[in-house]
């Protein structure tokens, strides 16, 4: 019997899940139930990927007071604006949206360095995204942690929302809270990435399997990354663009990334499944 998890209509329903206009962008916005399950890591991966196969990306760090996303893409010295200024009317869109031309990375908007995100109003972000739309194949919000304003106000905003979670009791049991309070009749679903899985620890029962993780939350995985060493060290040293563009965990939010954008893959939707078979974490090498 094959895991709920890889049933193929989970896999086969990308197109729909994102379906986009054309010349669009798809917006996106990365949630968690708890801190440090890897949305910042994940979101500087994924534009990062994107902007290397010649899409046109935007993140966002919606995280204001605890402003993160520029450390990771290297950017920090850039954001002399952010987000606050540019809804408030501080400075124009020039100067709140970063580019870098000198190497394959996203645009990127700072969050307020010492601003609470209750400050950001929903109806002026809104705004904001739907000019920014058409400029960008793939907007991407990176929202605080937990159940708050500013998590709400990312899935309010976003076409589609992912909770990412480790495969812990404890971050799937915050990230259930987390999909409670944005699982709405009239919204699309929310989906789920497994991150920082070990295929050891899974085979010994410390890790949950993405199946039990998938029943716990009854909710579409698109993506699974295992624990990547090196991926954790290029985040550490704010390299995670460049020359570590090739650890497994960059591979596997590539393979994200792809999949918002409507790539059906069946067979790639995560990286280094094979360590994980051959740990004995999933039965068969899906
Ligand atoms: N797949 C992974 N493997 C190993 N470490 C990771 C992985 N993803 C993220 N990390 C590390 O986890 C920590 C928290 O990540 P971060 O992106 O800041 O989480 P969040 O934004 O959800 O709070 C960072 O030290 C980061 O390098
Ligand atoms: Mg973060």
């Amino acid at each position: 019997m094959r895991d709920a998890a890889m049933d193929k209509k989970t896999v086969h329903s990308d197109r729909e899940i994102f379906r986009t206009r054309p010349n669009m962008a798809v917006i996106i916005a990365l949630l968690s139930g708890s801190g440090g399950t890897g949305k910042t890591t994940l979101l500087a991966c994924m534009g990062g990927a994107l902007a290397r196969e010649g899409k046109r990306a935007l993140v966002i760090d919606l995280c204001a007071g605890a402003r993160g996303l520029d450390l990771p893409l290297g950017l920090e010295s850039r954001a002399a604006f952010d987000l606050g200024d540019l809804l408030s009317g501080g400075c124009d869109e020039g100067q709140a949206v970063i580019s870098d031309s000198t190497r394959p990375c996203p645009d990127f908007i700072a969050a307020p360095l010492d601003r609470d995100s209750i400050g950001i109003d929903a109806a002026a972000l809104s705004e904001l995204l739907e000019k920014l739309r058409p400029k960008y194949d793939w907007i991407a919000l990176d929202a605080p942690s937990g159940v708050g304003a500013g998590s709400m106000l990312a899935a309010l905003v976003a076409d589609r929302v992912i909770v990412v979670t480790i495969p812990e009791n404890a971050s799937v049991r915050a990230a259930e809270r987390a999909l409670e309070s944005v699982r709405s009749p009239d919204r699309p679903e929310p989906l789920v990435i497994i991150n920082k899985l070990n295929p050891s620890f899974a085979a010994s029962g410390a890790h949950l399997t993405p199946d039990a993780v998938a029943q716990t939350l009854d909710a579409k995985l698109i993506g699974v990354v295992l624990y990547d060493e090196t991926l954790a060290r290029a985040a550490a040293l704010g390299r995670v663009l460049g020359p570590y563009e090739r650890s497994p965990g960059f591979r596997a939010a590539e393979t994200i990334a792809d999949r918002t954008l409507g790539a059906a893959s069946p067979k790639r939707w995560i990286v280094n499944r094979r360590a994980l078979f051959a740990s004995g974490a999933i039965k068969e090498e899906w």
